[in-house]
C-alpha cells in the first residue's frame, strides 16, 4: 500500500500540462503515493452545469490530500451561453470551483510563499543612489484567509428588498438610498473572529518556525474600521502569544508601495482573503511572478495545493508546452512538507533552485521573451525540459 493518497485535478488549459510534470518530480524524489484522477473545472460546467463535481467532493473527503493545476473561470454571461443547451435556463449558476472548494471544505489558511531564487533573471532589483544595483534576497510568506471577506460570494445587483432594507438601517446608506435596484452591486464582506484567529495564529507559527521577527497584518482598519479593524485587533491578541515575534501593522495601499522600497523586511504578512490575494500576486511578481508561485490551501482535514497561476489558455494548445511548470512543482513539494516529508520537499526546492541558479534551461518567461510557438526556436525551453532539468538535480 501506497503512504498517501493524492486526489489530482488538473483542471483546465495548461494545468494539464504543468501537473503530471510535477508527478514526476514527485516520484523522483521517491515520495511514495498513488495517484487519484478527479476532474474539476470548465468541460464540468459545460456538460454537467457543476464545475465541481460530486465525485470530486467525495475522493478529496476520502482521502483528504488534493494536488490542483488550474481551471478556467468565465463571466456569469459567458458561462451561461457555453452550458449544454438542455442544461440552459434550469437555474445552473456558474460558482469557482476552487473558491468553492475552499469553502466547502473549510481550506482557510492560503499559504503563499514569495520566496527567491539566487540567479533569477526576474528577481527584483532596486537602483542604489550611487547608480549600482541591489538585489535584495526575499523571503515572503503571505498568509491570505481562503474562506471569508470579499470572496465570501454574499452580493447583489439589486438587492431583495429585505436587504435593502437593513441597509436603509444604516446611517451611511442614505447617501444611496434614491440608487435604483437595477444600478446598485452589493459586496458583503464577512470577517468572523474565529476564521481570523486561525489565520493569524498559522502566520505566528510559521514566523516561530522560520525564526522571523515579525509579522505584519496588512488591512485598512482606519476606514473598514469593522472587518480591517477585527483583523488587527486579533492580530494583537494572538501576538500576546509569541512575545518574542513583534506585530507589525501596515495599510494595504502603503504596504503595496513598499513592495518597490524594502520588500526584504516582510517575511511573513497576513490579510484577508482580497487583500492576502492582491499581495501574494504582488510579492510573486517580485520573485519570478505567476511561473514561480506556489500555494497550499489548508483546512484542519483536508489541504490543496495549487500554482497561483490560472489556465493560460492561450499557451493550452502549444505542443510542446512551454509554460514554467516551477510554480505547480514547488506546490508540489508544499504538498510534500504538509504531510511530514521535510526532507522531500527540501530535495525538490534545492534542485529547482540548482537550475535556476545554473541558468542554463529557462522557460520563456525567465528570458522575458513572448511566450508562443516560436519560444522554442528562441532558445526557452519546453515545459517538460524544464523538468527533466530538475529531474537531474534531484
Ligand atoms: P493566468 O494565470 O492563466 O495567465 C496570465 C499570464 O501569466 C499568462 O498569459 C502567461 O503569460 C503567464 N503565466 C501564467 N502561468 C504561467 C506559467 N506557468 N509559466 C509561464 N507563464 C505563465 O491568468 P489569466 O490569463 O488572467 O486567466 C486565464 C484563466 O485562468 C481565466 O479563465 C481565469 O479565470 C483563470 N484563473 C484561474 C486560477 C486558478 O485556477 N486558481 C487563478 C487565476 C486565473
Ligand atoms: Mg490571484
Amino acid at each position: 500500500m501506497p503512504k498517501h493518497t493524492v486526489v489530482t485535478m488538473p483542471g483546465d488549459g495548461i494545468g494539464n500540462q504543468v501537473l503530471p510534470e510535477s508527478l514526476r518530480v514527485l516520484n523522483a524524489v521517491g515520495f511514495d503515493a498513488e495517484y487519484v484522477h478527479a476532474d474539476i473545472g470548465w468541460d464540468c460546467w459545460c456538460n454537467q452545469g457543476n464545475a465541481l463535481p460530486d465525485r470530486t467532493i467525495e475522493l478529496l473527503t476520502k482521502h483528504k490530500l488534493g494536488l490542483f493545476g488550474a481551471i478556467t473561470s468565465k463571466p456569469n454571461k459567458e458561462a451561461q451561453n457555453e452550458l449544454k443547451p438542455e442544461l440552459r435556463g434550469k437555474g445552473y449558476v456558474y460558482y469557482s470551483p476552487i473558491v468553492t472548494m475552499r469553502q466547502k471544505f473549510n481550506l482557510d489558511i492560503c499559504q503563499r510563499p514569495c520566496i527567491g531564487f539566487l540567479g533569477n533573471p526576474l528577481n527584483f532589483i532596486r537602483k542604489r543612489p550611487d547608480g549600482g544595483f541591489d538585489e535584495p534576497k526575499l523571503d515572503t510568506t503571505v498568509f491570505r484567509q481562503g474562506t471569508e471577506g470579499m470572496y465570501a460570494g454574499i452580493e447583489w445587483t439589486n438587492p431583495p428588498e429585505i436587504v435593502r432594507n437593513a441597509l436603509n438601517s444604516h446611517p451611511k446608506f442614505k447617501n444611496f438610498a434614491q440608487v435604483p435596484g437595477p444600478d446598485l452591486a452589493v459586496s458583503v464582506r464577512v470577517i468572523t473572529r474565529p476564521a481570523a484567529r486561525r489565520i493569524i495564529t498559522a502566520a505566528f507559527e510559521y514566523a516561530k518556525k522560520r525564526k522571523f521577527r515579525a509579522v505584519t497584518i496588512c488591512e485598512k482598519p482606519n476606514v473598514v474600521r469593522e472587518t480591517s479593524g477585527l483583523m488587527e485587533e486579533t492580530a494583537k491578541e494572538i501576538q500576546k502569544n509569541y512575545p518574542d515575534i513583534q506585530l507589525w501593522s501596515t495599510n494595504i495601499d502603503a504596504q503595496l508601495m513598499w513592495l518597490s522600497k524594502n520588500p526584504e523586511d516582510y517575511n511573513v504578512i497576513v490579510a484577508s482573503n482580497l487583500f492576502g490575494d492582491i499581495l501574494s500576486d504582488a510579492f510573486a511578481g517580485l520573485v519570478g511572478g505567476l511561473g514561480f508561485a506556489a500555494s497550499g490551501n489548508i483546512g484542519d482535514e483536508v489541504a490543496v495545493f495549487e500554482p497561483t497561476h490560472g489556465s493560460a489558455p492561450k499557451y493550452a494548445e502549444l505542443n510542446p508546452p512551454i509554460v514554467n511548470p516551477i510554480a505547480m512543482i514547488l506546490s508540489a513539494a508544499m504538498m510534500v512538507e504538509h504531510v511530514g516529508e521535510i526532507e522531500k520537499a527540501d530535495r525538490i526546492r534545492i534542485a529547482v533552485a540548482k537550475v535556476v541558479q545554473e541558468g542554463k534551461v529557462r522557460t520563456y518567461d525567465m528570458m522575458r521573451i513572448p511566450g508562443g510557438a516560436k519560444s522554442i526556436s528562441q532558445g526557452a525551453a519546453s515545459t517538460m525540459q524544464m523538468t527533466d532539468a530538475i529531474l537531474t538535480k534531484v
